[in-house]
């Protein structure tokens, strides 16, 4: 057998993308302008919601929807549920909005929060609950939105890695009050860097505009300025004293606009999106349905009837008992030609930077479980079947090759270093 290289993402640029940008480079505005408009138009008609507004990254488009919250009495200090497993960013964003992140623990088979946790969770200062789609897989959105409603909560959905994802016939990034995406390069929607957070409350709206933009006081959807034909804006001065809305400044913001290059990108992306999206979920479907062999061993997601898991990749766990280490299968996989990266950290236990907050490693057992034991694997459109069928073969290889008398290696050292920190 050939050896292949299955490398973790890709990026597609299309040839409409590249001549947007030849465009756009030689009317010399590449800063926030038509095409990230047009990027968003089109972002929000997929999902079908009204409002979609393009930022820097994704981390800016969970902190930004979550900031939304400062216009609604939220205090800095205040409460965000996240679940403990995702890409740090999660966390992370909590914080920049100017929150505390209260973690609750995942579930096993799906890998997002358990629902069962949240109420416990629950304090008077709490005011929004941020599940993760983790791997594309929605979170048990029904059970969220229950929870939230029932304590007057808001809930963003971080869709990151969920593009395409559908929970009960409707897509992820439209099952919320906000959804946070991020269209980073190994995205399926991708805008190089980037990321964009959906809504249908237009107020919303026109608050993450004015976030992304140093907190100023335009409120139009559609700004008129940075085009190549105009440069007066009627609506900018207003008032007796003629104030300049533009360099007003209603709340505390940031400075996190796409810009055009990335949105001619993004534009260009989502010409071939459906074309891309069956191909990686042909490839995701192709290894999930033939995973059982690997058992008892490892295990890995499901697509149940109610979903359409967003393909972004294919998660691996190690199951308890095995006889190789996490360090033993990725070695393997990396040796064949598969790129693995390693399925996140339980934040606030296995994440050094959340130390702080005190909490205790042992509190977020399975999450804690997949910082040890969890990787994921590429299924971008750059790879098909034949792909996916290499990689169950070097899956069974290496599961053939490691007998029970296989040594585990030691956990990584800098598990004793949070423990030594939160203790
Ligand atoms: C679950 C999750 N949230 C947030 C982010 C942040 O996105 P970005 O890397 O674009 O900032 C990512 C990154 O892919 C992610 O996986």
């Amino acid at each position: 057998m050939h050896k292949r290289q299955i490398p973790f993402g890709t990026i597609t640029i299309t040839e409409s993308a590249k001549r947007l940008i030849v465009e756009s480079l030689e009317t010399k505005r590449i800063s926030c302008g038509k095409l990230v408009r047009e990027f968003e138009n089109r972002f929000a008609g997929l999902l079908g919601v009204k409002e979609a507004v393009a930022v820097s990254t994704g981390t800016d488009a969970d902190t930004l929807a979550l900031a939304v919250l400062h216009d609604f009495g939220a205090r800095r200090g205040d409460e965000v549920i996240v679940p403990a497993l995702s890409f740090v960013a999660t966390g992370n964003a909590v914080l920049h909005a100017g929150f505390t992140p209260v973690f609750v623990d995942i579930e096993r088979e799906t890998l997002n929060i358990d629902p069962a946790g949240i109420e416990a969770a629950i304090t008077p200062r709490t005011r929004a609950i941020m599940p993760v789609h983790l791997m594309g897989k929605p979170a048990e959105m029904d059970t969220i939105n229950a929870i939230a409603k029932k304590h007057g909560l808001l809930v963003v959905e971080d869709a990151a890695e969920a593009h395409g994802a559908l929970y009960k016939g409707k897509p992820a990034g439209s099952l919320a009050d906000l959804a946070a995406f991020s269209t980073y390069v190994a995205h399926i929607i991708t805008t190089g860097e980037g990321g964009v957070i959906t809504t249908n409350n237009e107020q919303y709206g026109e608050i993450l505009r004015s976030l992304r933009s140093h907190g100023r006081n335009c409120t139009c959807k559609h700004c008129i300025m940075n085009t190549d034909t105009v440069t007066y804006c009627a609506k900018r001065f207003r008032g007796e004293g003629g104030e300049d809305v533009r360099f007003t400044f209603d709340r505390i913001g940031y400075s996190c606009k796409m810009n055009e290059l990335e949105a001619a990108i993004g534009i260009g992306a989502m010409e071939v999106y459906h074309e891309i999206l069956k191909k990686r979920h042909d490839n995701l479907l192709y290894v999930l349905e033939r995973f059982d062999r690997f058992a008892p061993w490892l295990s890995t997601i499901k697509e149940e009837a109610h979903e359409q898991i967003g393909p972004h990749a294919i998660p691996i766990i190690i199951n308890e008992g095995a006889p190789f280490s996490r360090a033993d299968l990725t070695h393997y996989l990396e040796q064949n030609g598969i790129e693995t990266r390693t399925l996140f950290a339980s934040m606030p236990t296995q994440c050094p930077g959340f130390a702080y907050l005190g909490y205790r490693l042992g509190q977020f057992p399975n999450a804690e479980y997949m910082g040890l034991n969890g990787i994921h694997i590429g299924v971008h459109q750059d790879v098909g079947i034949e792909d996916m069928e290499y990689v169950l073969t070097i899956l069974g290889q290496f599961l053939q090759n490691s007998g029970p008398d296989g040594s585990s290696r030691p956990q990584r050292s800098w598990m004793r270093t949070v423990q030594a920190c939160a203790s």
